[in-house]
């Protein structure tokens, strides 16, 4: 996917507005067209969960607990969170993201799924002040909101007391990375200053599921560091329970350099010094 440098966007109503129609463009690609394979909709809807195991370990028995999945996308996640028995809601702004989760919802006979269209900022609101026993998130979210105070304070309004926040993202270090050619072949270097508050902008094709789709995408994105991430949460009420890294991700960002260690996950090709790729974050609302 080759990616150039976009015009900033006039403020951030504009930025949210192009990643809108940028998420809407990629939804049915990923649930019904080249992404599927990306996402193994076919083995999913079989029975595979799209679970880490590490995240059901750490998220502990979700049985019978209200759970919200922010930005959930097709629902792939939030779905296989029902199928371990939570009484899941998702929330997305894509209504095309929307729309295949609850096909999909239909599709397996989760009939008590639900699935609101709304900016996380305005989830209060969407979901009528409900309270929820759990907030999961993650895996490419954090980095399309452009307030993680907000983002922080929505999650704690959303939460019965003690109730858990859990997330899994890539970590700032891979974040700030892209790689070219060495002279011993493809190698990373830093090219983003997470220290740049962003946003990140940038035209791009093809989508991180299907690299060869013919769709061609403008991006503004904000790469967190965890000072930010973990100062929002600590702000707006939370105790951190734990965060761990891991060397595994849930996606390739760069083909060449990745390799696959397991059903929806990959690392470093064998010759690269692995560097923590991903991490877990839980968290509690005092
Ligand atoms: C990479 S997905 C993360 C979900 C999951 N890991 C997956 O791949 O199925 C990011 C999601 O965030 C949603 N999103 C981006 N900005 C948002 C916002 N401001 N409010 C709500 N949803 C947003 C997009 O529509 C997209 O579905």
């Amino acid at each position: 996917m080759a990616w150039r440098t976009a015009p900033p966007p006039a403020d951030k109503e504009e930025a949210i507005s192009e990643n809108l129609e940028s998420w809407n463009s990629m939804a049915h690609l990923h649930a019904q067209g080249s992404g599927a394979k990306f996402y193994r909709i076919d083995q999913w809807l079989a029975g595979e969960s799209k679970l880490a195991p590490w995240e059901i370990e750490e998220m502990g028995s979700v049985g019978g607990k209200s759970l919200l999945h922010l930005q959930c996308h097709i629902g792939t996640d939030t779905l296989s969170w029902a199928r371990e028995g939570a009484k899941v809601s998702g929330l997305d702004f894509s209504p095309n993201a929307i729309a295949e989760a609850e096909r999909f919802a239909g599709i397996l006979g989760i009939d008590d799924a639900r699935f609101v269209v709304s900016r996380v900022s305005d989830a209060v609101e969407a979901l009528a002040g409900e309270e929820f026993d759990i907030i999961y998130t993650g895996r490419g979210a954090l980095c399309w909101l452009p307030d993680l105070g907000k983002w922080a304070q929505v999650c704690a309004s959303l939460l019965k007391q003690d109730g858990m926040l859990y997330l899994e993202e890539s970590t700032p270090m891979v974040n700030s990375l892209d790689v070219e050619e060495g002279p011993d072949g493809p190698r990373l270097f830093p090219k983003y200053d997470l220290f740049n508050m962003g946003p990140i902008s940038e035209i791009g094709e093809g989508s991180y599921a299907s690299t060869e789709a013919d769709i061609e995408r403008t991006t503004h994105c904000w790469e967190y560091r965890y000072d930010t991430i973990i100062n929002a949460l600590l702000e707006n009420g939370f105790r951190i329970d734990f965060l761990n890294e891991r060397d595994e991700l849930f996606f390739a960002p760069w083909p060449e350099v990745f390799e696959p260690s397991r059903p929806n996950y990959w690392r470093l090709k064998e010759g690269h010094v692995p560097i923590p790729l991903s991490f877990t974050l839980r968290a509690t609302r005092l």
